[in-house]
């Protein structure tokens, strides 16, 4: 993509300060959606580095849903949602994980042959505790990691480190 219209795009995303609580500073993607070009310049530019190396998108519920069904699309791969605990009628997996407040689960159903080649997506890297688990699901399933692909990544909260996977490519960064 042009790197003026990722700059563009970049520029669509609004910090709200001490939101969902005080001193959280949220990054809400919503304008960036609302914007055609921008939505798809930015999904393009998500999955550019894994392109012929995945047969799977997996998206967390539920911001990542948006960004991975939109990549499945375009690289005509299979969806796989990742869901909050109690979502699903056979999750084959689940994971449980920490939040900076309480506890959260991650589940999801066996839909793809073990080996499948998974790129998982999502909105936000903040402490990478989402991934991780995310991450630790696919191996429970016999997936194979294709690659990590975040949208925005907040630095100074570990969460880079605490992913530790090479092929982390995350679109924006703070
Ligand atoms: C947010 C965001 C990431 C996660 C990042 O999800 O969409 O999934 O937090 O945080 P971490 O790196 O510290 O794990 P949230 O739980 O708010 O869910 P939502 O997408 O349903 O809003």
């Amino acid at each position: 993509a042009p790197r003026a219209e990722l700059t563009r795009a970049e520029s669509l995303i609004r910090e709200v300060p001490d939101y969902p609580s005080a001193g959280i500073l949220f990054r809400d993607i919503t304008p960036l959606l609302a914007d055609g070009r921008a939505f798809r310049e930015t999904v393009d530019a998500l999955i550019a580095p894994f392109r012929g190396a995945f047969d799977v998108v997996a998206g967390l519920e539920a911001r990542g849903f948006l960004l991975a069904s939109a990549a499945a699309y375009a690289s005509g791969a299979g969806l796989m949602p990742i869901r909050k605990a109690g979502k699903l009628p056979r999750p084959a997996a689940h994971v449980e994980y920490a939040l900076e407040y309480g506890d959260a689960e991650v589940e999801a159903h066996a839909d793809f042959p073990r080996g499948s080649r998974v790129l998982l997506i999502d909105d936000v890297l903040a402490t990478g505790g989402t991934l991780v688990a995310a991450h630790t699901l696919l191996g429970e399933l016999g997936y194979a990691a294709a690659g990590t692909a975040v949208l925005f990544e907040i630095a100074g909260l570990g969460g880079r480190e605490a992913v530790g996977d090479p092929t982390l490519h995350t679109v924006f960064r703070s």
